[in-house]
């Protein structure tokens, strides 16, 4: 043992988690460097802990942009949002490192194909409406896409093998997140075999330490990207092209715009964006019971009455503050099923996944906001295999907003059970460039309809 394997184990001993090094010896030279090499990398002290949720009095309503607000103010956000897009000022980041664990797909989330018609992937879909967004404001959006170690080689090997889905190399930055132990209920960390530990990615909020540790935080920067619109693979009507909301970061000086949903009843499960004395966060509501969700502010309204669908507007000026003060968003447990190295064997194991939260991030910011948006119009997740926020579900809810998008431009729809619209994101990737694009090429649609696009 090196002196520093002695540190380490005393470090191990401190933290309760001895037991990693039983039986070391046994292993081959190389694999066992690295895997010590591994263990003195952990921060075992940060693992160890758990986030007191704050106390229920502190707690009130943030200052959110409602639908009257927005309505009233909508021409001069976008003009606002238009002329950051114009400038070249705006990026998007995908996070797209997560282990897609409910929907049961043995790949990335995003290969999964989910095109109603067209069968395209996620990634495709998500792709493309950044090329149309690129062409709509005549600029070439970077756009970042974080994978993890369990994500990363496979997503990079897809868009190389679709020729990046029309996207510039260049405007295609994939970076990868890291990883922290998966414990066991007592908190002991899992081995995942001899000599290796059991790990899960740190979350999206791992996404904020990679940026910056992959160098592409600075890139930003150096290119004068001021304003970064975050999505999640998941979401099939997230929006890319989006002057609204970066319009409200810019007018509202906001360092971050969160968009909300009004809930649809009190025990909805999401997180909900809330002021927790001098700062906006979001609380999920596994930290919340009944009687919390149901609590009335000052001014009669429920305060936990925003639910967050997961994207936001950072500016990278505060990005770059955080980076520099070192700050890194904490982590937080939850329950999982686990398979694990126990006995000699792989066995199923009731355990502890910690992950950073993006939203973790909200509280640093000096000015922080909400933007109310229509749920039917951007919010369509995959995340089960069936039933709610599935594939099926999500390609109902795309045909729903593109039937409206076809209805607003004067052409009556006319679908039986089970027919879909889909319009490609290579002929509009929103409702603004779907206006700017559609031709009155039909008067009615009756019946399955797929309409592709010619970019450029
Ligand atoms: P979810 O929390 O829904 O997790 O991720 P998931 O991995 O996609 O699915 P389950 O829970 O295993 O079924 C929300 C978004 O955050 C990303 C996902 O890729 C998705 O876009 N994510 C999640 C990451 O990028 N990294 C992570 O470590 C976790």
């Amino acid at each position: 043992m090196s002196i520093d394997a002695f540190a380490l184990a005393e470090d191990l001993a401190t933290q309760g988690q001895s037991h990693l090094l039983a039986g070391i010896d046994a292993l081959p030279a190389e694999q066992r460097q690295t895997y010590l090499d591994r263990l003195a990398a952990v921060d075992w002290e940060e693992l160890s802990h758990e986030l007191p949720p704050p106390a229920a009095e502190e707690v009130g309503p943030s200052r959110v942009i409602d639908r009257a607000e927005r309505q009233e103010r909508q021409a001069a956000l976008t003009e606002a949002g238009l002329a950051a897009y114009g400038a070249g000022q705006v990026a998007v980041l995908m996070v797209a490192g997560g282990m897609g664990s409910r929907l049961g797909f043995s790949g990335p989330k995003g290969c999964f194909e989910v095109g109603a018609h067209s069968g395209k992937s996620i990634y495709q879909i998500q792709a493309e409406k950044v090329l149309d967004a690129g062409r709509r404001h005549q600029c070439r959006i970077p756009f970042l896409v974080m994978t993890s170690p369990v994500t990363d080689a496979e997503t990079r090997e897809f868009f190389a093998a679709n020729e990046y889905f029309g996207l510039e190399a260049e405007q295609l930055r994939f970076f990868s997140q890291g990883t922290v132990p998966s414990l066991s209920r007592s908190g002991q960390a899992l081995l995942a075999g001899p000599g290796q530990l059991l790990e899960n990615p740190d979350g999206h909020g791992g996404c904020f330490t990679a940026l910056v540790g992959s160098g592409n935080l600075q890139r930003l920067r150096d290119e004068g990207i001021e304003y970064l619109v975050y999505i999640q693979v998941d979401n099939l009507l997230v929006p890319v092209d989006d002057p609204l909301l970066v319009g409200a970061a810019a007018l509202e000086q906001a360092e971050v715009v969160t968009k909300v949903l009004a809930k649809a009843h009190p025990d909805e499960k999401v997180g909900h964006l809330v002021r927790v004395g001098e700062a906006d966060r979001i609380i999920e509501y596994t930290e919340l019971s009944p009687e919390d969700t149901r609590r009335r502010g000052a001014d009669g309204e429920l305060i936990y009455r925003w639910g967050s669908p997961a994207m936001h507007c950072w500016r990278v000026s505060f990005l770059s503050r955080l980076a520099e003060q070192g700050f890194r968003p904490p982590l937080h447990r939850s329950a999982k099923p686990l398979k694990a190295w126990v006995d000699g064997a792989l066995n199923s194991v009731d355990g502890w996944k910690s992950e950073r939260f993006i939203f973790d991030l909200i509280p640093e910011a000096k000015i922080s906001i909400g933007l109310v948006i229509d749920r039917d119009d951007e919010f369509a997740p995959v995340k089960n295999a069936e039933g709610a926020d599935s594939p099926d579900s999500a390609r109902q809810l795309v045909s729903d907003c593109h039937r409206r998008w076809l209805e607003a431009a004067g052409v009556r729809v006319q679908l039986s059970e089970g027919q879909l619209i889909e319009i490609s994101p290579r002929f509009a990737g929103s409702l603004a460039s779907f206006q700017q694009r559609w031709d009155q090429r039909l008067q009615e649609v009756i019946g399955d309809y797929y309409l592709e696009g010619d970019q450029r």
